[in-house]
């Protein structure tokens, strides 16, 4: 039966609270806010340890034993659930996708390193496979198995970001031009939008779609929204116009990437030390530098985490 409650419970897995930095030496002349969610933990670590202090929560509750969730073959989702499974004393399986599966004697690299360290079950899959994951994934988890779906993007999920906007709400002193961040699977957008609207926060957001196009976010925001406020009716309801999916910057595609990119990457760290990642944030902060005046003159970027894929 659907709880009524105001908030889900949730476990203690990231370190909260990020803080809010300012970075002024990126361009002459121009600053930007930045919300560490990458420095939500260390292996454990990025939006995703947020999602899953209540998607785990749930698990445990429910007396799973064992955890399945899906992703690309460099997924941050995938090696945080895989960290987390193993800090609970939970098996993990996880769904990969790619073409070319790495064979047994290849060494394993970034994100898929650290799966096979904390000993998650890993079996890979190709595209077309993955669009059957949900299936995949209730098939194999038996009666001891919970299921997370991609991103951890669903109405328990994303109250890492409804929360994520009361942590940030109690940071700073005035509130930002606007919030900007990556968006893949959805779920840190929808969880921002939904925060914002719940305390009354009139700041514009802007998700930066690394992959599909701005009417697949707004869909996914909408759908995440109205489960949420089926689950929590005192949640406030987004709806698909009230979301601003920014387009343009996700390149080659998801996961490929350019010498563009490649180079601002390079330029922001050299710059400040603030490390991106090539398949999210790389893209997402790329909107920030190549139109800053779409943002007003303190935009707030949160860095979703995602280092291991540099290292991929
Ligand atoms: C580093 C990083 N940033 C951003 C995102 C996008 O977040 P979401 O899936 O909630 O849209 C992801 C995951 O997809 C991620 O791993």
């Amino acid at each position: 039966m659907a709880s009524t409650r105001t908030e889900p419970d949730r476990l203690s897995l990231a370190r909260l609270p990020t803080p809010i930095e300012r970075f002024d030496r990126i361009r002459d002349g121009w600053t930007v806010l930045v919300k560490r969610d990458d420095l939500t933990g260390s292996a454990l670590s990025g939006n995703k340890a947020r999602k899953l202090e209540y998607l785990l929560a749930e698990a445990l509750a429910r007396g799973a034993r064992r955890v399945l969730t899906c992703g690309a073959v460099q997924s941050n989702h995938c090696r945080a659930t895989a960290v987390a499974a193993a800090r609970l004393g939970l098996g993990c399986l996880l769904f990969l996708r790619t073409r070319e599966p790495p064979g047994a004697d290849d060494a394993a690299t970034g994100n898929l390193k650290l799966d096979r360290i904390v000993g998650a079950e890993v079996r890979f899959i190709t595209p077309a496979q993955y669009g059957d994951r949900l299936a995949l994934m209730t098939d194999a988890a038996g009666s001891d198995g919970y299921v997370i779906p991609e991103g951890g993007s669903n109405a328990l999920g994303t109250w890492g970001y409804i929360r994520a906007v009361d942590e940030m709400a109690a940071q700073w002193d005035t509130p930002p031009s606007s919030i900007v961040c990556a968006t893949g699977s959805g779920g840190t957008l929808a969880g921002l939008a939904i925060g914002l609207r719940r305390r009354g926060l009139d700041v514009p957001l802007h998700g930066v779609a690394v992959c599909d196009d701005a009417a697949y976010f707004q869909a996914v925001v909408e759908r995440i929204s109205a489960e949420a406020t089926e689950r929590w009716p005192d949640l406030p309801r987004v709806h698909a116009d009230e979301v601003s999916v920014v387009e343009g910057y996700k390149g080659r595609g998801y996961g490929l990437g350019t010498p563009e990119e490649a180079a601002d990457i390079e330029s922001v760290a050299r710059a400040s030390g603030l490390i991106l990642d090539p398949v999210y944030t790389g893209k997402a902060f790329r909107a920030l530098l190549c139109e800053p005046e779409r943002f007003g003159p303190r935009p707030l970027f949160i860095h979703t985490g995602g280092i291991f894929g540099l290292l991929a």
